[in-house]
């Protein structure tokens, strides 16, 4: 039987993480342009922020735009950051009324000024709001947001604000992008593929992962209660012996 939120899953985890994948072959199978994939894709996160708020996740994070993803064809691109744009000036009002907290993490300066002049408006705007925190990946790349937090760290020990002894695993957390996060618990990616692609490297260390066939396009509420549902299913050690 499918599963509807009326039917809600009770182990809701605390942080999802999605490497949202297939816009590109949902569009290819339509013989449609890739850009109306990221299109489609666009209107999925609509819905899974509003399945996530419904059911009382507090952290989602989604991968929008990877480090790798610059090596794309140009005009792909700019489709993409036209995209982010747009879905960033439009859906700030309706952030506004669902209580949405938007925040970003990667190489953001890398990004073209109209997209990081509206980014910082719409978490500007939404700065205040209470319920769920939606953090977007964009120019996100795992490996340097590391390097990225060793600098910053070089940089508290030059300024006398950290002494080498000190460097450990909760520390170094306090140089990355997600200092202000918690470690995601379940990390969603569509599409099928069996990899991280760079994604949360260093976060993803005990996340659980469910992988699903679903092109992002074709994602819904269902699916992301199905992922909530397996995630409940998980026995989380730690390492430890349970
Ligand atoms: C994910 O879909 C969106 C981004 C990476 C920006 P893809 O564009 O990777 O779609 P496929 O993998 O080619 O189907
Ligand atoms: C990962 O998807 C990046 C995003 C979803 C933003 P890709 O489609 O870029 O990953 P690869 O190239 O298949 O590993
Ligand atoms: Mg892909």
């Amino acid at each position: 039987m499918p599963a509807t939120v009326n039917d809600e899953p009770r182990n809701i985890p605390r942080h999802i993480a999605i490497i949202m994948d297939g816009n590109g072959r949902w569009a290819r199978e339509r013989g449609l342009p890739r850009t109306e994939g990221h299109r489609r894709g666009a209107d999925t996160v609509r819905t899974v922020c509003d399945a996530c708020g419904e059911l009382g996740v507090d952290f989602l994070t989604l991968y929008a735009f990877s480090s790798e993803n610059w090596k794309r064809p140009k005009r792909e691109v700019q489709a993409l950051m036209k995209l982010l744009e747009q879905f960033l000036r439009t859906r700030t009002p309706e952030m506004m009324e669902q209580n949405i907290r938007l925040q970003a993490i990667g190489r953001l300066h890398a990004l073209p000024p109209a997209c990081q002049q509206q980014l910082h408006r719409s978490i500007e705007q939404t700065s205040q709001n209470t319920g769920l925190t939606l953090i977007l990946a964009l120019s996100y790349g795992g490996r340097e947001e590391i390097v990225d937090g060793v600098k910053s760290l070089l940089d508290s020990i030059e300024r006398g604000h950290l002494d080498k002894g000190m460097i450990d695993t909760e520390v170094f957390s306090k140089h990355l992008y997600t200092r202000y996060y918690p470690d995601p618990d379940l990390l969603i990616r569509t599409s099928g593929e069996m990899r991280l692609s760079n994604f949360l490297l260093w976060q993803l260390s005990y996340t659980e992962f469910y992988i699903t066939e679903t092109l992002w396009p074709d994602f819904g509420k269902e699916d992301l209660i199905n992922a909530i549902r397996a995630y409940g299913q998980r026995h989380r050690r730690f390492g430890a012996v349970a």
